[in-house]
């Protein structure tokens, strides 16, 4: 594992209510993926500042929008990785999966207790997200390059 992603995961787990930090470490090398991905962290980033959800339906609501961004953005990085033959596409499919099928769990859950609730969400969705874009997506990024898909 690169240490720059080591790194960022120990911080994670030393404060889950700071922002991510968007820098070029992110970037997978397509504009487009990138623009999805940095919409994403901003909608986790925006979590953050909720001091805790109001309501179950404004949870709802929330992890509704956060299914919709990760759907759209998934579904077309599955495409770009299926449709020019990205060896470990298969794999990576499972992973998205996984993360859809957690995500609709929170749809599940009650709000009662909204504080501990937000903070169980927002952990999942900064450790996923960082991990699998610091870790996971960045190893197709050298193969879109070799296809110019930039
Ligand atoms: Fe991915
Ligand atoms: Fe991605």
């Amino acid at each position: 594992m690169p240490q720059a992603v080591n790194v960022r995961i120990a911080e994670l787990s030393m404060n889950d209510l700071e922002k991510i930090a968007w820098t070029d470490e992110f970037s997978v090398g397509n504009k487009r993926l990138d623009e999805q991905h940095f919409k994403i962290v901003s909608f986790i980033n925006k979590l953050i500042d909720l001091p805790s959800f109001n309501s179950q339906a404004e949870a709802l609501e929330y992890i509704t929008q956060m299914l919709a961004y990760s759907r759209e953005h998934l579904d077309y990085e599955e495409q770009i990785l299926r449709e020019n033959d990205y060896e470990e596409y298969s794999s990576h499919a499972v992973i998205h999966q996984f993360y859809i099928k957690k995500v609709e769990g929170f749809l599940k859950m009650s709000f009662n207790d909204n504080d501990r609730l937000k903070h169980e969400i927002l952990k999942f969705l900064k450790e996923w997200w960082t991990y699998h874009i610091l870790e996971e997506d960045m190893k197709y990024r050298p193969f879109l390059e070799s296809k110019g898909l930039t």
